[in-house]
């Protein structure tokens, strides 16, 4: 072996990393079927999938907050969860809290640490409390060593804190590496797919908000959930990004208190908590997190452009979807945003994908364009058509009625769900974008 730096092929310096050569003439297929000779044969069996013929996955659930329903009901055997987030999250907190959860419902849990000791983890698992003093534990950031440890005790659930910290001896690339990392999460896979144990991988994130080391990481696992902080400290949150068997629109909330990871069941007013009074620009949505809503203030800041095209910059909110609304705005309500630089931004670190936000986004835009403030009870749920109509959303009632809970007592909806909802003291119907504007305006 010999180092190089420049590619042979393309010329380009740096770009070469380290993977484990093929064996066999049958390159990666041979050996994953363990075959020598490159004939590799592997079983073809009928797919099976018509209704009843095909259990769903079975899960396991951990029990621990709402983590089960942001993982679609719990951990499937023989599948990995990717779990990431920025250093000092508390991911090795949550790691351990959902290992101990996992032990006390009866699974064997196997938990790996890289970055720790047995001190510093059992220091931890006393501040935790119960659950955690059974789990079997082993620090060791050798990928043999783990693949042993998972032999030996054959858990129905590994975790392993962190990914970036295993290496395996069968390459020479330093632990970290794209290549590194890539390599004991097949071969961790692999493991968990044979022998049907769960596996968390612990992941960090680097400054940009990616997974650090390798994105084909997320292709390759079948879970991946991010852990990350809300602006006001305690808060933290838990979604997923990738699910296999499941949704990825659901949300957990935790609050970090000196004793670990509290759940926190009902957000409700977490989102719109230190919202500003009288101030233009800022209006409450309330969108759904996979079957939940969640009140969630959206700030618009509209002004006069420099620039020959304005500026549109969006965060938590689909910038196509803005310029959308923008252009709806415009057309079918008489408020023309084109030489005006816009800036959107969900507070909180929510992403609103849900079009039942339109409206709030809208009602934001046009009071900071006109300087008006919208009234401190007020909130919005409905889509807007192209033709400035609302339009009907889902789950009208159970918005209306986490609205109301977090302190509302008005919500915009589209008039078209006055027959179905009917009389609720808090839902104020109206038919499209103008007249909800009109409304605003007149208040
Ligand atoms: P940690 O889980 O180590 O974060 P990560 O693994 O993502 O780097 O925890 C990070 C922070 O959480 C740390 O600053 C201490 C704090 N913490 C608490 O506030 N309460 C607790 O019970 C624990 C275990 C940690
Ligand atoms: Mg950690």
């Amino acid at each position: 072996m010999r180092w190089e730096g420049k590619c042979p092929s393309c010329g380009a310096w740096n770009t070469l990393v380290e993977a484990p050569a093929p064996v066999g003439s049958g390159g990666r297929r041979a050996r994953e079927s363990g075959s020598r000779s490159g004939a590799s044969v592997a079983e073809v069996s009928r797919l099976g999938g018509a209704a009843g013929d095909v259990p769903r996955p079975e899960r396991r659930p951990i029990e621990f907050g709402e983590v089960d329903r942001v993982l679609g009901g719990g951990l499937v055997p023989g599948s990995v969860l990717l779990l990431g987030g920025a250093p000092g999250v508390g991911k090795s907190t949550l790691l351990l809290q959902l290992a101990g959860r996992a032990q006390i419902g009866g699974a064997r849990v196997l938990y790996v640490s890289g970055e720790e000791s047995r001190e510093q983890v059992g220091l931890r698992a006393a501040r935790l409390g119960s659950g955690t003093s059974e789990l079997r534990f082993v620090a060791t950031d050798r990928l043999e060593e783990v693949l042993a440890a998972v032999e030996a005790e054959a858990p129905d659930l590994v975790c392993i804190d962190s990914i970036q910290t295993m290496w395996s001896g069968d390459l020479t690339s330093a632990p970290g590496t794209v290549t590194q990392v890539r390599a004991c999460s097949a071969a961790l896979q692999a493991r968990a797919k044979a022998t049907g144990a769960a596996t968390v991988l612990v992941g960090h994130v680097t400054k940009g908000g990616a997974l650090a080391g390798p994105r084909t990481l997320e292709h390759l696992v079948d879970v991946v959930l991010h852990f990350e902080g809300h602006r006001l400290g305690e808060h933290r949150l838990l979604r997923g990004s990738k699910n296999r068997f499941g949704s990825v629109d659901e949300l957990a909330v935790f609050r970090m208190t000196g004793s670990g990871l509290e759940p926190v069941p009902d957000p409700g007013g977490l989102f719109i908590e230190d919202r500003p009074e009288g101030v233009s620009g800022s209006a409450v949505a309330v969108p759904l997190h996979g079957t939940r809503p969640l009140p969630a203030e959206v700030q618009a800041l509209t002004a006069t452009s420099r620039y020959a095209t304005p500026q549109r910059i969006a965060t938590g909110f689909p910038p196509r979807r803005l310029t959308i609304l923008l252009a709806v705005l415009e057309r079918r309500a008489g408020l023309d945003l084109g030489g005006s630089d816009v800036f959107l931004s969900v507070i909180g670190g929510l992403r609103l994908t849900d079009p039942a936000a339109d409206l709030a986004v809208a009602a934001a835009l046009a009071s900071a364009s006109r300087d008006r403030p919208i009234a401190g009870g007020t909130a919005f749920a409905a889509e807007i058509g192209l033709g400035g109509e609302l339009r009907a959303i889902s789950h009208a009632e159970t918005r209306v009625t986490a609205a109301v809970r977090a302190g509302f007592d008005c919500v915009f909806l589209p008039a078209a769900l006055r027959p179905s909802l009917g009389k609720v003291a808090a839902a104020r119907y109206v038919a499209t974008l103008s007249e909800a504007l009109d409304l605003l305006e007149t208040e």
